[in-house]
């Protein structure tokens, strides 16, 4: 199958008729569809299939012959709620497609080509960014990871348990770590940071989620006193403002794009909220400080309206500046390329505390992501093909 076909087969699967956004939540049918669809790419290419015990793909080319440590390429197949095409599958796609240009090109690599496809790389089911990956290497602890639940308050392990993993077994697998050399994991730019149709990572910036929630007494809309009320509503309103100034005084990003009200209705109270905050920025105490300020404005509105507040940390990724050398290297093979850090996370950060790890960035023109108006046109599409082709060729020594 063509790059182009390749695309075609996926386009549609979890895609919104109305909205044209995506919804491919871990372990669930859309995602599942496009796990089959990877499956099938691997073998119609005679490629090794493997699903490691924590749920993450791989796609192995390891022609007679090969040495040393696998050059490891891929990214993600789930997706945000409402997510474009390419955050993700760009990279895979891509991954298949240079596969074959090496063949075609008569490339016989010294090393074996790995594909892996990571499992919940946006956290958009289970809450943890990246838990594939994060398992993996050992950066979440096997226990944490079983008690996540969904929003229909399902739980990891049990979700996993019925796709025929054992739960018991998730976790580090360093058997797996120790056949990998490198990763280099190709992406769509997420903003308006690329230029040039492909681009290479230099560093992805601190960032976290935090859960908020507050808790005050459900009552009626029309019975209730002003002064009578617990409204956990209000301290909300209240942190959420505080995010956005606190991020201004800081110089960081913040969001709270998901939020729960119980129990929801037009003419009830609220008797709780709880509320995610997204905090990203240049340097940890950047971060940090930005966060705490948050906290301290939300713990005071909410002293205010008598109402309870707690904060949890989901998840924290420090900095990661990736390996220089291999990123120069990369650099190398692409004749040059534009150097760039992002503040969007992806599983080669988590991976890039195991391994020498790099990034390939193709521009996207709109500088939406996460967004149905993300896009790659086709012609970068294609750059990011061939570079991927360039870097596999010379890492795996072809
Ligand atoms: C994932 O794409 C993230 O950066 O949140
Ligand atoms: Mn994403
Ligand atoms: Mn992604
Ligand atoms: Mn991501």
């Amino acid at each position: 199958m063509s790059f182009e076909e390749m695309w075609a087969a996926l386009l549609p699967v979890g895609r919104d008729a109305g909205t044209g956004g995506y919804h491919r939540f871990a372990w669930t049918p859309p995602e599942l569809e496009c796990r089959a669809w990877f499956l099938d790419e691997a073998r119609r290419r005679d490629l090794a299939v493997e699903r490691d015990r924590n749920g993450n793909l791989f796609a192995w080319w390891d022609p007679d012959g090969t040495r040393g440590g696998a050059v490891l390429t891929g990214s993600h197949l789930d997706s945000v709620p409402g997510g474009g095409a390419f955050d993700g599958p760009l990279g895979i796609v891509s991954a298949f497609a240079a596969v074959d240009l090496l063949r075609e090109r008569g490339v016989r690599p010294a090393r074996p080509i790995g594909i892996a496809a990571f499992a919940e790389e946006e956290g958009a089911r289970f809450g943890v960014a990246c838990l594939g990956s994060r398992l993996l290497t050992g950066a979440i602890s096997p226990e944490r990871a079983r008690g996540l639940r969904d929003r229909d308050g399902r739980a990891f392990a049990d979700v996993i348990a019925e796709h025929d993993l054992d739960p018991a077994l998730i976790g580090p697998d360093e058997d797996l770590l120790g056949r990998v050399s490198c990763y280099v994991e190709l992406h769509v730019e997420q903003g308006r940071a690329l230029a040039e149709p492909v681009g290479v990572a230099s560093a992805i910036v601190p960032h976290g989620r935090w859960r908020f929630g507050f808790a005050g007494e459900g009552n009626h809309a029309g019975t209730t006193l002003l002064e009578d009320r617990r409204d956990p509503m209000l301290p909300f309103a209240r942190m959420v403002l505080a995010a956005r100034e606190a991020a201004g005084r800081h110089g960081t990003l913040t969001t709270v794009g998901r939020v729960e009200v119980v129990p929801n209705g037009v003419n009830a109270i609220p008797s709780e909220v709880t509320a995610w905050l997204d905090g990203r920025g240049p340097a940890d105490d950047a971060v940090r400080r930005t966060v705490a300020e948050v906290h301290e404005a939300a713990r005071d509105a909410a002293r205010e309206h008598g109402v309870a507040v707690e904060l949890a940390e989901e998840s924290y990724s420090p900095v990661v500046d990736f390996d220089t050398a291999l990123r120069d290297r990369v650099a190398a093979a692409l004749g040059g390329a534009p150097v760039l850090p992002t503040g969007a996370g992806h599983d080669a950060g988590i991976l890039a505390a195991r391994l020498p790890t790099a990034m390939l960035f193709v521009r996207n023109p709109t500088g939406v992501s996460h967004a149905p108006e993300e896009h790659a046109e086709p012609a970068d599409r294609l750059a990011g093909v061939e570079a991927l082709t360039a870097v596999l060729g010379d890492l795996a020594g072809g």
